[in-house]
């Protein structure tokens, strides 16, 4: 076998109910916690007092920045890390989705380090140290995997740019996954954050930084995501199909901690950078089909098996022909769950196309994909994505 190591220190609280455990959880790390949300809406119909009510009662004094936004910017980060030093808050509690919980890992950097967090990004010389608060997270929505890893994603609008800081420091120390939380998740972002847990999981499988400890938990976030993700975005209430996409979720983050992403996400990351009203899940969406009919033919056995688990009559087909099937299933299975996307639809202008794909080659993720891609293979993926 493949020499390979696993390192995830998260403690993870799973199950229905178990939100309830919240207010213990913080109190182990802290006295003062932050509490990082998106601002107040409807849809939240009191979960945040709730959390409040539940952290103050263990003991624990709460300030809430409610400032997250979607694709974080340093902005909204420095403005966290101000309020987290003006309450000398020693503990950060990051609920919501991948925002909300980026924004916690990013201020528990800020606010305890000289510069912006953006002086802290994971190819920088200054890395984050000790004194950088635990973070607990809650996760709302089942996509990111954000609660399970050590990374941060912000972006700088001054310089178009999205990127990330990456330490093991950000693990948050413990993680609630609680599925009840997920239930009134609006159709579109069940999608959204529901396709985000697929591309993980695939990436991570046909990244070669994977290793048989990944790969399982890939195999089987694939598989959940195959099953649960269509019944979901159907009925966001079948309460079942939310716990598996949770578990799914959880799986992929455990595996993109360890294997990381490749191409899709390079170039996704760059989109949202570019273009903040796209959220992470579409532009990964978008670019896809693309992506997977550049790539099949160099990994064609990875893609067949997940072909099979998407769609059991490739179940009897060998080699290049079920790889080829693979990415026409997973086209289809995009338009099942309404994300057949293009970049045009996502008011991506064409003329921007080359300078996205520059942008595209900056993060070093593209590198793991089994087929390494030049400039010219970004412009040509983005304009038959387009
Ligand atoms: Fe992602």
């Amino acid at each position: 076998m493949k020499p390979f190591q696993y390192h995830q220190p998260t403690e993870i609280l799973f199950g229905r109910g178990r939100l309830n455990e919240v207010g213990h959880v913080v109190s182990r790390f802290g006295c003062r916690c932050l509490l990082v949300t998106v601002p107040d809406a409807p849809e939240f119909r009191g979960l945040f007092g709730r959390v409040r009510d539940l952290v103050t009662a263990a003991g624990v004094a709460v300030s809430h920045f409610d400032g997250a936004i979607p694709n974080p910017t340093t902005e909204v980060v420095g403005r966290g890390a101000r309020m987290a030093r003006d309450f000398q808050a020693d503990v950060v509690l990051g609920l919501g989705g991948g925002s909300s919980m980026d924004t916690a890992k990013a201020v528990a950097v800020e606010a305890t380090h000289p510069g912006t967090v953006w002086d802290y990004l994971f190819f920088r010389e200054s890395q984050p140290t000790p004194k950088t608060l635990p973070v607990v997270a809650v996760t709302t929505t089942s996509g990111t995997g954000s609660h399970v890893t050590q990374v941060a994603v912000v972006t700088n609008p001054a310089e178009k740019n999205k990127s990330a800081v990456f330490h093991p420091l950000i693990f948050p120390r413990a993680s609630v996954v609680d599925p009840e939380l997920m239930m009134t998740m609006p159709a579109g972002v069940t999608a959204s954050t529901g396709f985000d847990v697929f591309a993980h999981a695939f990436e991570s499988y046909i990244n070669p930084n994977g290793s048989p400890y990944t790969d399982m938990m890939a195999l089987e976030a694939l598989a959940i995501v195959a099953k649960s993700l269509p019944a979901v975005v159907r009925n966001g209430r079948d309460a079942e199909a939310r716990e598996r996409m949770a578990w799914a979720d959880t799986l992929a983050g455990l595996c993109i901690a360890n294997s990381g992403v490749t191409l899709p996400h390079g170039i996704g990351m760059a989109v949202g950078g570019f273009y903040p009203h796209v959220a992470h899940g579409q532009a990964l969406a978008a670019v896809y089909p693309a992506i997977l009919r550049y790539s099949y033919q160099t990994v064609p056995a990875k893609f067949a098996a997940v072909g099979r688990l998407f769609d059991r009559r490739i179940a009897g087909v060998r080699g290049l022909k079920a790889a080829v099937m693979s990415c026409a299933v997973l086209e289809r299975f995009l338009k099942r769950i309404g994300m057949d996307l293009s970049l045009g639809r996502l008011r991506v202008p064409k003329e921007e196309l080359e300078a996205l794909a520059l942008q595209s080659l900056v993060l070093p993720d593209y590198r793991n994909h089994p087929k390494v891609a030049t400039l010219k293979d970004v412009v040509k993926i983005l304009e038959e994505s387009h």
